[in-house]
């Protein structure tokens, strides 16, 4: 057993002490309270503790002081989606429509961003989380500091972890080169596939730098269909 397996079956198991006492009789299938118990009888005690805790880690970052960013945003960005989704989508951090709502990628960027899912068959609100490496918008839509997003990385680290996507997709420079550790410019780490925490990852361009630069379109439609490959191989 790897030590990565190891881990995970204490921390399932952790999960069952914790959550079993709680799961109503009346709620569960009829074959679990016939005795044939499977996996269901736990799953969704599972699912419901990592709920839990991404929901304590948003309220943690709804309150970080961690680094200056706190101090200029409307609302943080903790991210939005489903557990265990296909895709995890990683960008870069707020722009001014996501700090003045508290969700991501809900600007032209964003809207963009869907239409590039739909091209896989993939929907936003049924297939993926959707999230930046930092959360809070830095002033001018600049660049995030190199300390600011190793400050906020822990958070995406954790989250990674309790949302357990079965492919992670990066867009643009600054989440590809932070979560590869590479410091090629992203039109030389893209078409290739990494690994993160133990999940594929695939660099792709920003949507908003593709709206300004269509060229780019060709190598987007590449990236995403080395998505759909890595998720039929997953
Ligand atoms: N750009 C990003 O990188 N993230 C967002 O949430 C919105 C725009
Ligand atoms: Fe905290 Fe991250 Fe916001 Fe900085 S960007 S204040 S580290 S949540």
């Amino acid at each position: 057993m790897s030590k990565e397996k190891y881990w995970k079956l204490l921390d399932d198991f952790e999960d069952l002490l914790t959550y079993q006492h709680r799961v109503p009789h009346e709620g569960l299938p009829k074959k679990v309270l016939d005795g044939t118990i499977t996996a269901e009888i736990h799953e969704a005690p599972i699912d419901q503790n990592r709920k839990d805790r991404l929901a304590i880690l948003e309220e943690q970052i709804s309150q970080c002081t961690a680094c200056g960013l706190h101090s200029g945003r409307t609302n943080p960005v903790p991210g939005y989606g489903v557990l265990n989704p296909k895709v995890m989508v990683i960008g870069e951090g707020p722009g001014a429509e996501e700090d003045k709502s508290g969700l991501p990628f809900v600007g032209r960027a964003g809207k963009y961003l869907d239409k590039w899912l739909s091209a896989i068959n993939l929907e936003r609100s049924k297939d993926c989380f959707i999230g930046n490496i930092i959360k809070c918008r830095p002033p001018g839509n600049r660049d995030p500091l190199p300390e600011e997003s190793s400050i906020c990385l822990p958070y995406l680290e954790q989250q990674v972890d309790l949302i357990r996507p079965k492919v992670i997709l990066t867009l643009g420079r600054i989440a590809a080169q932070i979560l590869t550790g590479h410091v090629e410019g992203i039109g030389r780490l893209r078409g290739k596939t990494y690994s993160y925490r133990g999940v594929p990852l695939i660099p792709t361009y920003h949507p908003s730098g593709v709206l300004r630069n269509p060229q780019y379109r060709g190598a987007v439609w590449e990236d995403l269909k080395r998505l759909q490959k890595a998720l039929d191989e997953a």
